[in-house]
């Protein structure tokens, strides 16, 4: 049974859910669909992606009523100016092919450009109008989340970043925190990158179970939102069954200990400013 994680606006979220970022467009559907009959209830995407028809198609063939479903989408780099931003949510509506989107995220700050400010005054109008249930971001740091909040009085419920064993963002998940902001770890594989790793191998051979199951099960246990990626019909259904073991204090004080520094695999948002 995977819990629902309560957000900041009154509105909740299964804790783990399917990431679809390099699932090929023209197998989406089939994706979603394999994720959606394993039982997992939350599908991430985002325009950048080029796979929301996929989605929208699996939504729609989907053997559960709409609202048992979450979908999350985000807003593409280069719309953040109002009017953009209004065009590219229309598509991505289109595209899934719903009439009310669960949460919209603006994909990355691109502090460089400098008008996430807009895009985010844009998504508030946006959920206000009734078009979107919860709003929040995507890579922002906590000076990016200050600026937003100072400037519209709305906090993000959720903050979609990089986050898993070796890259576990203590300093900033103690913001989010205090902030009553919930993290999303993208990447919670480490992009498949922490799966031979020989101190995880160790802990989940202790549980009988795969490093992936034990890495998923860490964010879980961490209180974290989860959204691992697989285009691999058995490994989704793997994925989702994290329900029926628990780390122990051990597990958890060594997971502790794998952080480290140039643990991040994708970009910095500090300095991205790449089109997506
Ligand atoms: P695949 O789609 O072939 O399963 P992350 O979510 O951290 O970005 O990691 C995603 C990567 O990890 C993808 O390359 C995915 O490949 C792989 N992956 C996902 N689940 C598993 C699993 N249970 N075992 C091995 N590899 C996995």
């Amino acid at each position: 049974m995977i819990d629902r994680i309560p957000l900041n606006d009154g509105n909740s979220i299964p804790q783990l859910g399917l990431g679809v970022w390099q699932v090929d467009p023209a197998s989406t559907a089939k994706v979603v669909g394999w994720g959606i009959e394993a039982g997992y209830r939350s599908i991430d995407t985002a325009e950048g992606y080029g796979n929301e028809e996929g989605v929208g198609e699996a939504v729609c063939a989907a053997p559960v009523p709409r609202s048992d479903l979450f979908i999350t989408s985000k807003l593409r780099n280069s719309a953040h100016e109002r009017d953009a931003a209004l065009r590219a949510f229309d598509a991505t509506m289109r595209k899934l092919g719903i009439d009310q989107l669960d949460l919209f995220l603006i994909h990355w700050p691109l502090p460089a450009r400098d008008r996430y400010v807009e895009a985010w005054k844009t998504l508030v109008e946006l959920r206000d109008a009734g078009r979107i249930r919860s709003i929040g971001v995507s890579n922002f740091n906590p000076d990016h989340l200050d600026r937003i909040i100072g400037e519209t009085g709305v906090t993000p419920a959720v903050n979609q970043i990089e986050l898993h064993p070796a890259f576990q963002q203590r300093k900033v998940r103690d913001y989010h925190a205090r902030h009553g902001i919930r993290i999303e770890s993208w990447s919670p594989l480490g992009s498949g990158r922490l799966l031979d790793d020989p101190a995880l191998a160790a802990i989940a051979r202790k549980h009988d179970r795969t490093v992936a199951q034990t890495i998923i099960r860490w964010h879980l246990q961490e209180g974290l939102i989860v959204i691992p990626k697989s285009s691999n019909r058995d490994r989704i259904v793997a994925n989702f069954d994290v329900a029926g073991f628990q780390l122990d204090a051990d597990d958890m004080k060594a997971i502790v200990g794998m952080d480290r520094p140039g643990g991040r695999t994708g970009p910095d948002p500090a300095v991205a400013s790449f089109m997506f």
